[in-house]
C-alpha cells in the first residue's frame, strides 16, 4: 500500500517509551505504536536508567511488528529510518539507534538521526498540515524547557531555556512532595481541578529583566517551606490548593515568557510542544494570552505532545528533503544541543 509515498520508519527510545511509527511523506501517520514503561517505573517515583534500557531491548521487536501491521507496509516500502540520537539517557537511545542502523544495513535504506526537540517541534506539523516554518515554539517536557525561533524545517535559534530543572520535572518532583503518583504531571493536572489556584501564593522566578531564561529549581523547595509551615502552625493541607497554586505559578511563567519572545521576535505564530504542553491550565492560559496579542496557537493533541516515534519520522523526514543524512557511525549523545 505504498502508493507512490515517501515513507519514513521512526524510532524513538531516549526515556521511558517504546515507539515506533510509520509516517507518509512527512506528516501522514500510518502507524504510531508506544509501548509505555510507567507501570514499571512507577514504583520508584521516576525512570531508572537500567531498567528504561532493558525494557526498550524486550519490547523494540513487538513494538515494531505492530507498527509495520498496523501500517501495512513490509520493510521494503520503506524509504528512510529516522531515530532520536540524542539528548536522552543513553543506554535507552542506545537501543533505539542499534535497531535502526541493523534496519537501515541489512536493507540498505538512508538513515537520519533526530533530535529529540526538533521531534516534539514536528508533532505540530502532523497535528496542523498548514503549518509551515518560521514560527515561535514552546517546547515544555520533563528533560527540556526551550523558547525556539525555528527559521525553517531544519533551522532553530535558541532564545531562552530552562537554567536548572525542566517545567516537567518541577511537576514530577512536586507531585512526588505532595505524594500523588508519577509521572507527575497529569496527577497534578487532574489534582488542580478541584483547588484554588490562588489559595497559595509560590514565587514566579522571572530571573534578569528580558531574560527569556527560566528557572524551576526553587518552586519545589516553596512548595515544601509551605507545607512544613502549615504542619508547624498544625494547619490543614488541602492538596488540590497546593496542586493548583504550583501550576500556576508555573503556567503564569511559561505564559509570560512566550509572550515576550512574541513580542520580541514579531513571531504572529506560536507552536507549543513537549509532555507538559498536555497540561490543561497551560493550553487554556496560553490560547487567551495568544488571543489577546493576536498569535494563531498550535498544539498538538495529547498523544503527540508526550514520547511517540511519529515526530521522529516527521522530523527525519524534513532533515533527509534538506539533504542532512548519517552513516553508521551515528552515535547516541545523551546532552545533544539544538
Ligand atoms: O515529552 P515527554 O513525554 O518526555 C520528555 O521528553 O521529557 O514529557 C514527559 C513530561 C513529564 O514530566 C510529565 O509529568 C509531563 O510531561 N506531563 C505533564 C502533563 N502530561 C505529561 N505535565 C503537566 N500536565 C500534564 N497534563
Ligand atoms: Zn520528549
Amino acid at each position: 500500500m505504498k502508493e507512490g509515498k515517501f515513507i519514513t520508519l521512526g524510532i524513538e527510545t531516549s526515556c521511558d517509551e517504546t515507539s515506533v511509527a510509520l509516517v507518509a511523506d512527512g506528516r501522514e501517520v500510518l502507524s504510531n505504536v508506544i509501548s509505555s514503561q510507567i507501570e514499571v517505573h512507577k514504583v520508584f517515583g521516576g525512570v531508572v536508567p537500567e531498567i528504561a534500557s532493558r525494557h526498550h531491548l524486550n519490547n523494540m521487536s513487538s513494538v515494531y511488528k505492530s507498527a509495520m501491521e498496523t501500517a501495512g507496509v513490509s520493510l521494503r516500502d520503506v524509504d528512510l529510518i529516522g531515530v532520536t540520537c540524542g539528548p536522552g539517557l543513553v543506554g535507552a537511545l542506545l537501543i533505539g539507534l542499534a535497531t535502526a542502523k541493523a534496519f537501515a544495513y541489512a536493507a540498505k535504506k538512508p538513515l537520519v538521526g533526530v533530535h529529540h526537540i526538533q521531534g516534539h517541534i514536528c508533532a505540530n506539523y502532523i497535528e496542523h498540515k498548514e503549518l509551515e516554518p518560521p514560527f515561535l515554539a514552546l517546547v515544555v517536557s520533563g528533560g527540556h524547557t526551550h523558547l525556539v525561533y525555528v527559521k525553517d524545517y531544519n533551522e532553530h535559534v535558541v532564545l531562552g531555556r530552562t537554567r536548572d530543572d525542566a517545567a516537567g520535572e518541577a511537576f514530577d518532583k512536586v507531585a512526588r512532595v505532595l505524594e500523588l503518583g508519577y509521572p507527575g504531571g497529569p496527577k497534578i493536572d487532574q489534582a488542580a481541578k478541584e483547588g484554588d489556584p490562588h489559595s497559595v501564593e509560590f514565587k514566579r522566578v522571572m530571573l534578569e529583566k528580558d531574560s527569556l531564561d527560566f528557572s524551576f529549581s526553587g518552586i519545589k523547595t516553596g512548595v515544601l517551606n509551605y507545607l512544613n509551615s502549615q504542619k508547624q502552625k498544625g494547619e490543614e493541607i488541602y492538596v488540590p490548593d497546593v496542586a493548583a497554586s504550583f501550576q500556576m505559578a508555573v503556567v503564569d511563567v511559561l505564559v509570560a515568557k512566550a509572550m515576550m519572545a512574541a513580542a520580541r521576535t514579531g513571531e504572529d505564530k506560536l507552536v507549543l510542544a513537549g509532555g507538559v504542553a498536555a497540561n490543561s491550565l497551560l493550553r487554556t492560559m496560553l490560547a487567551e494570552a495568544c488571543e489577546k496579542a493576536g498569535i494563531a496557537l498550535y498544539c498538538p493533541s495529547p498523544l503527540l505532545c508526550t514520547d511517540n516515534a511519529a515526530m521522529i519520522g516527521c522530523a527525519a523526514h524534513y532533515k533527509y528533503a534538506a539533504g542532512l543524512t548519517d552513516d553508521m557511525t551515528l552515535d547516541a549523545y545523551p546532552s545533544l544541543v539544538l
